[in-house]
């Protein structure tokens, strides 16, 4: 697979989180392939999968694309951040972040020790394309020109996507072999 990975530790606290991580929290732009890796990735290691996504719209009672709609992305990314403070004390969890979630101040940097943070690294081009069947689900890229958004967004999302513990570029894997992948070097880490 073409993968370009990068493994460091952050200081933490005691427990590095690439030694024994309880939980992996997949981050990376939408359609990097999260969720879908997340489950591959969850049954591979016997563990719990989360979508931040699914618990937004389960406590909201609503749709992304509704909660937009009623009541626009900042009212979403409350939601969202409690939704974050819910799931990030699971142990035995993988959980797929949404795409905007890791992207404000030190979000990376203070998730609770014990989390292993892989960022799926994905090119405005294939992640317009992986989305473009559904573009509807996604309101952030709904709009006339999604390549030209997405590659706005992406170039301000990077520096807070690279915060995380390892990066796994998904361009031209599938979400099988991703997932295999952070498996094996998580066992070879642990
Ligand atoms: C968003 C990504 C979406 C969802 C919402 C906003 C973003 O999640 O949280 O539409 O800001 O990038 P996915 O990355 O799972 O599509």
């Amino acid at each position: 697979m073409a993968g370009t990975r990068r493994a460091r530790t952050k200081g933490r606290g005691a427990l590095s989180p690439t030694a024994h991580p309880t939980r992996v929290l997949l981050v990376g732009f939408m359609g990097s392939g999260k969720s879908t890796t997340g489950r591959r990735l969850a049954r591979l290691l016997d563990w719990a999968f989360t979508d931040m996504d699914e618990e937004v719209e389960r406590e909201a009672g609503h749709s992304i694309p509704e909660i937009f709609e009623m009541h626009g992305e900042e009212a979403f990314r409350t939601l969202e951040a409690a939704a974050a403070a819910r799931l990030l004390d699971r142990e035995g969890a993988v959980i797929a972040s949404g795409g905007g979630w890791p992207c404000a101040a030190g979000r990376l940097d203070d998730v609770p020790e014990g989390t292993l943070s892989v960022w799926l690294r994905v090119s405005a081009e294939e992640a317009v394309s992986r989305t473009r069947q559904r573009a509807e689900l996604r309101p952030l890229l709904a709009v006339t020109d999604p390549l030209a958004r997405a590659r706005e967004l992406l170039e301000a999302r990077e520096p807070f996507y690279r915060s995380a513990d390892w990066v796994v570029d998904t361009d031209d894997s599938t979400s099988e072999s991703v997932a295999e992948e952070i498996a094996r070097r998580l066992k070879e880490a642990g």
